[in-house]
């Protein structure tokens, strides 16, 4: 696809935990010459910062201790030079391996229900795509961060295959899990995702959907870039 011609859009990609998301919107970002944004990573590195810091422990967060101290908190992205992956760094300290991990996912859902932690990760990303060419994955990127986005797709599995995925990819890196246990953290993240008050995850009503419970990634990857050549040359 040409790349410097094509006029330069945000697509934005939202859906449940564990869908491929990420996946998906790296693929995008690296066929388009745009930059990818992982916007959960950010809200696992709010959580990170909590848990390091006695703000949370045992899946409950003090939210008034944490409000008081995101001024403490830098979020940004770097390109690693080894993978050229954009990896997550708080306050200067590269936590991308860190924020994956079971006590970040155990904990993060609270933090992300909490009102001024999303206006401050809201009012990041947007400065993140203020120039476009960007694709950026999470819950609220069509609804709330960009309601303006070019092109939005909603994704979606079924738990069982999105349970599976994740413990395959923990095992493949040596940890020991239990896949009841990641079943359980999926369905729980879905439930609080879905049901909170601020931002919930919600389809945008002008997002096209993408359920890849029964398809290959090369197969998902060709229907999306049908869809951003259709969008682009439209
Ligand atoms: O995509 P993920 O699993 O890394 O997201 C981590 C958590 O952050 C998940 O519980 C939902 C939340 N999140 C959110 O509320 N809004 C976003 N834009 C991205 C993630």
């Amino acid at each position: 696809m040409e790349k410097a011609t094509q006029p330069k859009i945000i697509i934005a990609i939202d859906g449940h935990s564990s869908c491929g998301k990420s996946t998906v919107a790296k693929q995008i970002a690296q066929e388009l010459g745009y930059i990818y944004i992982d916007s959960g990573a950010m809200y696992r590195a709010v959580t990170l910062f909590a848990l390091r810091n006695k703000l949370a422990a045992d899946e409950q967060v003090d939210e008034q201790a944490l409000i008081d101290r995101l001024g403490e908190i830098k979020i940004d992205f770097r390109l690693s030079p080894e993978n050229s992956r954009n990896e997550t760094y708080l306050n200067g300290e590269n936590i991308e391996e860190e924020i994956r991990q079971l006590p970040v996912s155990q904990h993060v859902s609270p933090v992300a229900t909490i009102g001024q932690v999303r206006e401050a990760m809201v009012a990041l990303q947007q400065e993140m795509g203020k120039n476009k060419g960007i694709v950026m994955d999470g819950r609220d990127i069509g609804t709330v961060v960009f309601p303006e986005a070019e092109l939005k797709i909603f994704m979606t599995a079924r738990p069982e295959v999105r349970a599976q995925r994740r413990y395959d990819e923990l095992t493949a890196k040596g940890q020991l899990v239990s896949f009841d246990e990641i079943l359980a953290n999926v369905i729980e993240r879905d439930r609080i995702d879905s049901s909170r008050e601020i931002s919930p995850l919600k389809q945008a009503d002008d997002a096209l959907i993408l359920d890849n419970s029964d398809i290959t990634r090369e197969e998902q990857l060709d229907w999306v870039m049908q869809q951003i050549q259709q969008m682009i040359s439209a």
